[in-house]
């Protein structure tokens, strides 16, 4: 086979974790472990009946096959803007304020590859989704983690990085609900995180995919006074609609920011199918029902979790929001990494290591919502009947 090496961009950059621990665990199933993995969030139910039927019936007409707009199409954009305006009262203009994107993680690598240069940085969160570290690394740019820490609700220390050099940060990565911890955001924080990129011209990238998940008071960045001028939101409807496998999100901004990011995204996809697009502008327009259906479910599993955490001697805010439980693990493991193989190969259970999200989480394992009930019963027995360490005493 041809050697051939690799760009530079690519050093540092490792497989992404899950796609790696994913063979492991396979490897383990062939085995007949048959392991019970409750590590990813990628939602098991399906969208509601209504947006298959629109995909069904939209497919089936001839004329909907061709490349589309490279702004979307405008039945998702209104969608996407009146869906806003109605539960987050952010008014957008549909023409030219919100771009649909193929999920909020392509939109990252967009966001990055628009505005940063080599040696550019950009601060992300510790613990947060590994994506905007690699992303900012593959533009070409630097990472500059600022720790979250529980004592201070897992916000940054605004005070603490004005007392930094900031002359070359150009973006902050900020994720609210926040994932792992599932901290949800305050008022106040956000009026100051506003003020805090206006006072050092940095541009605030949100990253909301989890508001609707298990949260009351679903909110956007963009609703705090003066955020348009600062700040740029990515949404999706991965979890909140239960679509994370038909690849669609959105970035909302102004005007100026929308058309930057098109410059480059137009260059690397050229839109998305039609009848997906008309199915996502159905799934955002179901109602509060919708919401209180799927959270109805996630409720019930999130106390199946807190359940088996109690069981693993682990402790946790139940307070937290969005798809996952965040838990801080006991002292005889020395980190989360340590917990999770325990789980894997004494109980058969897979629970993310919390040291993934950077080393914030090293305390810490993170369970997700993801699993039917009967699932999580059966980690619950299987946990039980190990004694991998977990028991207290
Ligand atoms: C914080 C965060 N942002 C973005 C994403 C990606 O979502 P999407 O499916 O819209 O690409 C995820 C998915 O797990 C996530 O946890």
């Amino acid at each position: 086979m041809m050697q051939l090496k690799t760009a530079d961009r690519l050093n540092g950059i490792g497989e992404y974790y899950f796609s790696q621990k994913l063979r492991e665990i396979d490897a383990l199933n062939k085995e007949g472990k048959a392991i019970i993995n409750l590590g990813i969030g990628s939602p098991d139910l399906p969208p509601h009946p209504d947006v298959i039927k629109t995909l069904q019936e939209e497919a089936a007409k001839p004329n909907v096959h061709a490349y589309q707009s490279y702004k979307g199409s405008p039945v998702l954009r209104k969608a996407m803007a009146d869906w806003y305006a109605t539960w987050y009262g952010v008014d957008l203009n549909p023409e030219t304020e919100i771009l649909p994107l193929i999920g909020s993680k392509e939109g990252i690598m967009h966001i990055c590859m628009t505005y940063l240069n080599t040696g550019d940085q950009a601060l992300i969160p510790n613990p947060g989704y590994p994506t905007y570290s690699s992303a900012v690394k593959l533009a070409g740019g630097e990472p500059v983690s600022y720790e979250l820490v529980e004592a201070l609700n897992w916000e940054p220390d605004l005070d603490a990085l004005d007392k930094t050099d900031l002359s070359k940060v150009k973006l902050m990565w900020v994720n609210y609900p926040h994932m792992p911890t599932g901290q949800v955001p305050s008022a106040a924080f956000y009026a100051r995180l506003i003020a805090f990129a206006k006072k050092h011209q940095i541009l605030i990238c949100h990253d909301n995919p989890y508001s609707f998940i298990l949260n009351d008071q679903p909110s956007s960045l963009l609703a705090v006074p003066g955020a348009m001028e600062v700040v740029v939101e990515l949404n999706s409807l991965s979890k909140s609609q239960n679509m994370a496998g038909w690849r669609i999100g959105m970035l909302a901004g102004a005007k100026d920011r929308i058309d930057e990011v098109i410059r480059f995204k137009s260059n690397m996809d050229s839109g998305m199918f039609l009848p997906a697009q008309l199915a996502a502008a159905k799934a955002l327009q179901l109602g509060a029902d919708w919401y209180a259906s799927v959270n109805d479910v996630y409720r019930r599993r999130r106390k199946l979790v807190f359940e088996l955490l109690d069981e693993l001697n682990a402790t946790y805010n139940p307070e937290q929001v969005g798809m996952f439980v965040w838990a801080k693990i006991p002292d005889q493991y020395k980190d989360g990494f340590e917990m999770s193989d325990a789980i894997l190969y004494g109980a058969n259970v897979f629970i993310t290591p919390g040291g993934i999200f950077g080393s914030a989480g090293n305390g810490f394992i993170r369970v997700s919502l993801c699993s039917p009930e009967e699932k999580l019963k059966e980690a619950m027995e299987r946990v039980r009947k190990n004694s991998g360490g977990w028991k207290k005493g």
